[in-house]
């Protein structure tokens, strides 16, 4: 077997964690790994691969090796979100698998960095230190009866939109800071103790909720479904977190609901068009928190992930993270 993978800056040594050490890749076994550049298109020596690893290649390649690797068999994105890869046009048979998993522990520290930065108001912090400017009116709010609550964790009605591996890391942590967790999710029940509904139950939790958080993955069925009427049902102090997907939420419903204050505020990691263009009109939405979606920055235990993965697939184990094709 041909595999190719990226020419990443963290380990992928892989075959040495295989169960025979990695024999079938030494000179002259039957299997091959080959290192490619991934944001150049796969030189033409290699488009016989079945099995190619990606990793942060710009959409556009990853189109182009779906066109020319026609003896592809397995596609193995060390991305949470196989999405990229779900919409570049690989051939219905060949297998899609994700890297869900790899980010969870990153992917829950961003979170909850963009969720206290933006409770604790940190970016009205920030705006007023490039103004030498001494942020005090944080300090009268915080200690008013009425808004104090809303800025705390403590007692905050949280609700994770996407309850899977990050969720199930990232609850325990708000819990442990006071916070009451729900869940959402496609079928509701109750998860490591965690209260979660489906969409029938949606509208009445948005209602009651403090923190909305959302994990959603980018699928024809999340387009824009955080959109003006779900926002609307939200509290008016309620603040909303993003590291799932930007194109699940209708950002142009988002920026108004901030800039007419029917949104307390929000912190994005990820938006609809990415990198986000200059002339975007969200770099200037008042209590909007933006990074540059640098939540997953890279995949941890990928190699241990790619061994077995690798395992699974040759000896007709449970592949983990197939996705579904559209
Ligand atoms: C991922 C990401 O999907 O970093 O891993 O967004």
């Amino acid at each position: 077997m041909k595999i190719l993978v990226p020419d990443v800056p963290f380990d992928l040594d892989f075959p040495s964690l295989l169960p025979d050490g990695g024999a079938s890749f030494a000179p002259g076994g039957t299997d091959t790994v080959a290192t490619y550049a991934m944001n150049e298109p796969i030189p033409a020596e290699h488009t016989d691969a079945e099995l190619l690893v990606t990793w942060s290649s710009p959409p556009k390649i990853v189109a182009d090796a779906a066109e020319r690797l026609t003896g592809l068999r397995w596609v193995q994105p060390l991305s949470a979100g196989p999405d990229v890869a779900l919409r570049s046009g690989f051939a219905p048979d060949v297998v899609i698998s994700s890297g869900q998993s790899l980010h969870d522990d990153t992917v829950t520290e961003h979170a909850l960095a963009l969720i206290l930065a933006s409770v604790r108001r940190i970016d009205v912090s920030l705006a007023a230190q490039r103004e030498h400017r001494w942020a005090k009116e944080i300090a009268f709010a915080q200690a008013d009866g009425v808004t104090g609550r809303e800025y705390s964790l403590d007692g905050a009605r949280v609700t994770i939109w996407g309850f899977g591996s990050i969720a199930l890391r990232l609850a325990p942590l708000l819990t442990a800071l006071g916070a009451q967790v729900t869940g959402v999710a496609s079928r509701a029940g109750e998860r490591s103790g965690y209260r979660v509904v489906d969409a029938a139950g949606l509208d009445a939790l948005l209602a009651e909720t403090d923190l909305l958080v959302s994990l959603l993955p980018a699928v024809p069925a999340t387009r824009h479904i955080l959109d003006a009427r779900l926002l609307g049902l939200l509290p008016p102090s309620a603040r909303f977190v993003n590291v799932g997907r930007g194109a699940t939420v209708d950002e142009a419903a988002l920026e108004d609901a901030l800039r007419s204050g029917r949104l307390a505020g929000a912190a994005l990691d990820v938006m609809e068009t990415e990198p986000l263009p200059a002339d975007s009109p969200l770099w200037d939405v008042p209590n909007l928190i933006l990074t540059p979606h640098v939540a997953g920055g890279r995949p941890r235990g990928a190699a241990r992930f790619l061994a077995e993965q690798l395992t699974a697939w040759r000896t007709g184990g449970d592949l983990r993270n197939v996705a579904t094709r559209p």
